[in-house]
């Protein structure tokens, strides 16, 4: 990518979305066009097309989507499945209509098959079995535009990567407690407790491993990606923590020490999920930021904007 050329950011006021549009600028993009759900409701097909004719954009980052954790994905699968795809194949043939060069779609770990088919899992691996139960219609939804840009190189000459995110959190994230994503959803339970002086309950057991990336690092990730590679990419820090090592993180971050309780009657999800990250590596990506420090500089932006309300 040249920095006068013209990128698209869909979902560019999401974790990584944003992350990804304070990392192009600071790289020196100049004409970056971002999307969010008021510009245009990637969910109509017209308005996306309308909006990528107008735009001619050269690349498209795609990192709009209907996004929620393990209790959302659960409670919200119609929806879920519906929006996503929806969003998918409208931006990906919008980006065929307005002759984008290349487009870098945010997918994830979850379309992995669950029990996985081998450790650590490999890019090749993803259509080998079913997605976990808990998160399946997501993660078909995911599937289908993995499949549906694979039919368009093929039928079209698309260019594509298609990042298989671990998972992420940061700034502009957004913090709910009952649908978000682990660490958001502890933030804000750690935030709440010490501001009431009450306590933190935990779901699930802390047994669940995974590999989390802090968003900064994950946006220097996707545009390298974008720049050097070809077909799905896995994305992640190689650092597999249990969610009982992030908690205590937090705690530790947070200084809420001994007001921890656990409810092992909520879902862990997948037990283990480590990716084989050779093909990013190849990139020269390395995390810059290790957990602990995206975690405190999260902790730090949530304090900062929960008081002003500008939090999500
Ligand atoms: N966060 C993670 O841990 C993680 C892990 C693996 C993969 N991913 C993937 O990474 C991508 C970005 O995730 P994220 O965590 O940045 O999510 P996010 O913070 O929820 O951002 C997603 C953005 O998409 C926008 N959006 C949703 N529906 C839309 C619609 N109909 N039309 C236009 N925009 C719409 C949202 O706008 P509103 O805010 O206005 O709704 C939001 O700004 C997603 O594809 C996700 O599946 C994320």
């Amino acid at each position: 990518m040249k920095v006068d050329d013209r990128i698209l950011i869909t979902g560019a006021r999401g974790l990584v979305g944003s992350a990804l549009a304070d990392h192009l600028r600071q790289a020196g993009h100049v004409n970056l066009i971002e999307f969010g759900r008021d510009t245009c409701d990637l969910t109509d097909t017209a308005a996306t097309i309308a909006a990528f004719e107008r735009e001619r954009p050269d690349y498209v980052f795609h990192a709009a989507a209907r996004v929620y954790g393990i209790m959302g994905n659960l409670k919200n699968k119609a929806l879920s499945f519906f929006d996503n795809v929806m969003i998918n194949t409208n931006v990906v043939e919008a980006s065929r209509r307005a002759g984008v060069k290349k487009i870098a779609a945010m997918g994830t770990g979850a379309v992995y098959p669950y029990p996985s088919p081998g450790l650590p899992l490999r890019e090749d691996m993803i259509f080998l079995g079913k997605p976990h139960p808990a998160e399946d219609s997501y993660a078909h939804a995911k599937r289908a535009m993995l499949a549906m840009l694979q039919a368009y190189e093929e039928s079209c000459g698309m260019q594509w990567v298609y990042i298989v995110s671990c998972n992420l959190f940061g700034p502009r994230d957004k913090f709910d407690t009952e649908f978000g994503h682990v660490v958001p959803s502890l933030i804000k339970k750690f935030h709440d407790a010490k501001q009431s002086g009450g306590r933190v309950l935990v779901w699930g057991d802390g047994s669940a491993q995974r590999d989390f990336l802090y968003v900064k690092d994950a946006a220097r990730a996707v545009q390298l990606a974008m720049n050097n590679c070809t077909g799905a990419v896995n994305m992640g820090s190689s650092e597999v923590l249990r969610i009982r090592d992030i908690v205590s993180m937090i705690t530790q971050v947070s200084e809420m020490q001994g007001r921890v309780d656990w409810d092992a009657s909520k879902p862990n999800g997948q037990d283990y999920r480590a990716y084989d990250l050779s093909k990013l590596a190849a990139t020269g990506f390395k995390p810059e930021y290790s957990i602990l420090g995206g975690l405190e500089e999260t902790w730090d932006w949530y304090c900062r904007n929960a008081q002003t309300g500008q939090s999500r």
